[in-house]
């Protein structure tokens, strides 16, 4: 069974996450970067743990040095999304990895990236969003020039602001400086916590950070009280089964939560994460979401339909892909 002709909408993904192992070997090679440890014998990303994750991910991402870099990886990766059915995706875009946090390098980043988007938009019929985001491990101060650069280039294209990385590093409330300057620049907001942190680390998300969806989420299925909050407030989570079960966030498919947390209630919605890191992509994401818990067409336009909701883009936007 194979869910591949579905229209699907996709919220979760990191772009330099995306990037095919070919890809970033291809780069490496032209400016002579030597990054031959990262990789497994089989030509995939290798590595052990979650924090191991986290730290060939930058080194993958030392490799894209300027804005034609983006341009090229943010093509790559539109099309083969696009294959999946997928004709909405959000990213997320790290001014850290795009000039450093300067403003200007990263406007220049940005053009290049659009500038892909819209070529596939009309070459595949794919729209894209980006979210800028924030890296947890680099700390509060490091999160506010990342901040700073989302509030000054929203638009058609950056339309929201969220943190990714370590999410053991301090506690939400530290980085409450660059969410309310997002939020007063009219950015829509989104955090990763529960991936690793329990539901005490979703709770204070929510309530310090005033974010609209939650990355990943999963550990709130521990607490019921919890979930209702999140189906009362309706929350959104961007779930990422596949990368929860190869980084060992739990313990396989058959406990992995989603469906728990959709029987509480809770609106839930399927993402690949970083799709080549954990031998994902959103066809295959739906074949194990059939074969574990049984979903079938009818859950998955209803998780579609969650997601265009909840999508970080206008009403014309979201008509358009529907
Ligand atoms: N950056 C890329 N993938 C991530 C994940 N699964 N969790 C936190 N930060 C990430
Ligand atoms: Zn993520």
């Amino acid at each position: 069974m194979t869910f591949r002709a579905i229209p699907k909408a996709e919220l979760h993904t990191h772009l330099e996450g995306c990037a095919p192992p070919s890809f970033i070997k291809g780069l490496a090679a032209e400016k002579k970067i030597d990054i031959s440890k990262i990789f497994a014998p089989d030509g995939g990303y290798a590595f052990r743990d979650f924090d191991h994750f986290l730290q060939v991910y930058e080194a993958a991402c030392t490799t894209l040095q300027n804005p034609e870099d983006f341009r090229r990886l943010t093509m790559a990766v539109l099309e083969e999304t696009a294959s999946h059915g997928v004709v909405y995706m959000e990213t997320f875009v790290s001014p850290d990895f795009c000039g450093g946090g300067d403003l200007s390098a990263w406007r220049d980043y940005l053009a290049a990236m659009e500038d892909a988007a819209l070529e596939a938009e009309e070459k595949l019929g794919i729209t894209l969003k980006g979210i800028v985001t924030g890296i947890r491990h680099f700390g509060p101060d490091a999160s506010k020039p990342a901040a700073r650069c989302a509030a000054e280039t929203k638009g058609s294209f950056i339309t929201g602001y969220g943190m990714a990385g370590g999410e053991m590093v301090g506690r939400p409330g530290d980085y409450a400086y660059s969410f309310d300057m997002a939020r007063e620049a009219g950015l829509r907001l989104t955090c990763h916590a529960g991936e690793w942190g329990g539901p005490d680390m979703v709770a204070d998300t929510i309530r310090d950070l005033g974010v609209e969806r939650i990355g990943h989420g999963i550990s709130a299925a521990d607490d019921p009280a919890l979930m209702a909050e999140i189906a009362e407030k309706e929350i959104v989570l961007e779930v990422c089964p596949g990368s929860n079960v190869v980084l060992k966030a739990v313990g396989g498919w058959a406990s992995h939560p989603i469906a728990k947390l959709r029987d509480a209630g809770v609106k839930v919605t399927v993402s690949t994460d970083d799709p080549p890191f954990f031998h994902t992509t959103m066809t295959a994401e739906y074949d194990m979401l059939h074969k574990t818990f049984g979903w079938d067409v009818d859950d998955f336009t209803a998780l579609n339909n969650t997601a265009l909701a909840a999508a970080f883009c206008d009403d014309k936007t979201r008509a358009r892909v529907a």
